[in-house]
């Protein structure tokens, strides 16, 4: 055994997807895993950047490793994913404890980086882009997947659309889709493992083209044997074509939810954040997705507080909220990000209207989930299982195709499955129900 490994995540879900990737990977080359950063001999901060507020969150725990570091001389740090990307050899300038830095297309590299020897001088430091992108190629061992029944996969990596508040293009870099093939093949991998349900990850996965478009992409996977569902995250309104909003009414095993982000309700905002759409415009693939799915559930992620947001504006936002219906929301207060557009503009929302109009957005997404929620109530739908309730020892927890978390009694031999559940309450964050007997 070469050690224990600790690896800290922060951001989205592809970088927990690499955190797991980079766990496997290592565990192939005798590290084990461990939550216990007092046990670790290799620390790893897999961090994120796209607001201000992780940024200075990883650099934070990073500092604090310093003087951990003083009492283990021995550790190896790195730090990998989109501060590496954005910071490289500035990070070990500024924190000489840091050994590995591993920019977001170098991750394979990591195996080699911890093995060099000791005794060899200077950090080791990669962060250059490649046209390829050969961690997206590796498939975790089972042990790391989220779970036996349920896992994700990157199909494309990177950004084109340089909205004008966002860093991810500049540290994840340009859109690489991944071979359709290679999809295909670790698709039918985790079939045969038993996993029914994928979840396609991408920072534009509706932009991918890797010798298919996204639409045949899904037309592929779906004829996938043992597969049950499929979703995928996070779509661009504009690449939402009219072929991606037909895979709804053709594909059962697509599920019925769409996570679209719409980032302000207000032409002048939208515009000024170069998103390429309007309001009205959104609205319209709202309207055709609910056609091609009248059940159809959404999600999205909205910025409040961008530069030049009047109140009027922000009354746009808090209205499509309501015309939308959404069941979920990511809403967040703009910070400039620096060498994006915006980061040139004047940030003049002062904190304290960003906080205010934040908590009152947020107010009424509670409102209107509550009562898309209770709206289920008397429904019936199916639920794939996750696992065991975290408040209820007699009860499991599972999701329904539209993404909504429910609760009831059943036992754990459940899990990995589907069954058909009939709502009886609504909570705030989830549904109650009870599982309609001999239904599987
Ligand atoms: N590719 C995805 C989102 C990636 S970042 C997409 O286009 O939808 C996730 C979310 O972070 C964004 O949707 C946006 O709402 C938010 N975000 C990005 N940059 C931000 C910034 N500078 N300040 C506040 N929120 C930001
Ligand atoms: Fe960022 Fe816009 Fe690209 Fe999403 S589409 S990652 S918000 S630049
Ligand atoms: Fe963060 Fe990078 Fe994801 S900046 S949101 S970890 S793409």
């Amino acid at each position: 055994m070469r050690g224990y490994v600790k690896i800290f995540t922060y951001g989205c879900q592809m970088n927990d997807l690499d955190t797991r990737k980079m766990y496997s990977d290592l565990a192939r080359s005798g590290w084990c895993p461990t939550e216990d950063l007092h046990q670790a001999d290799l620390v790893i901060l897999n961090t994120c950047t796209v607001r201000q507020k992780a940024h200075e969150k990883a650099l934070s725990n990073l500092g604090r490793l310093r003087r951990y570091k003083r009492c283990k001389p021995h550790l190896i740090i790195a730090v990998t994913g989109c501060v590496a990307q954005e910071l490289g050899a500035e990070l070990p300038a500024r924190m000489p404890h840091v050994d590995i830095v591993l920019g977001t297309h170098q991750l394979h590299r990591l195996r080699e980086a911890v093995a060099r020897p000791a005794s060899h001088s200077g950090p080791f430091i990669d962060t250059r882009y490649g046209v390829e992108i050969p961690s997206l190629e590796t498939v975790p061992e089972p042990e790391f997947m989220d779970a036996p029944h349920r896992c994700a996969l990157t199909i494309m990596q990177g950004c084109n659309n340089y909205c004008a508040y966002c860093i991810v293009p500049f540290v994840r870099g340009p859109e690489i889709s991944r071979d359709w093939r290679s999809i295909l093949s670790e698709a039918r991998t985790y079939a045969a493992r038993g996993v029914k349900e994928i979840l396609l990850l991408g920072q534009n996965v509706n932009s991918y083209a890797g010798g298919l478009s996204f639409p045949e992409l899904l037309h592929q996977l779906h004829a996938i044997e043992g597969l049950e569902r499929i979703r995928f995250t996070t779509s661009h309104p504009k690449d939402m074509s009219a072929e991606l909003i037909a895979c709804f009414a053709a594909l059962p095993k697509l599920c019925s939810h769409v996570h679209l982000p719409f980032q302000s309700g207000s032409d002048s905002v939208l515009k000024s954040m170069q998103r390429g759409y309007t309001r009205a415009h959104y609205l319209g693939l709202i309207e055709a997705l609910r056609g091609a799915r009248p059940d159809m559930a959404f999600s999205a992620d909205v910025i409040v507080g961008f530069p030049g947001e009047r109140d009027t504006d922000f009354t746009q936002t808090l209205m499509l909220l309501r015309e939308v219906g959404f069941d979920g929301l990511y809403s967040f207060r703009y910070s400039p990000r620096p060498g994006t557009a915006a980061a040139r503009l004047i940030d003049d929302v002062p904190l304290e209207m960003k906080a205010h109009r934040l908590s009152e957005l947020q107010a009424l997404q509670r409102q209107i989930t509550l009562e898309n929620h209770l709206a289920q109530v008397g429904r019936t739908c199916r639920v794939l299982v996750d696992g065991l309730s975290s408040r209820h020892a007699d009860q499991v927890c599972g999701r329904t195709s539209g993404n909504t978390i429910v609760n009831f009694p059943g036992k754990v031999s459940l899990v990995g499955t589907s069954v058909e559940v009939r709502i009886t309450r609504a909570n705030p964050n989830s549904l109650t129900g009870k599982q309609l007997e001999g239904r599987h």
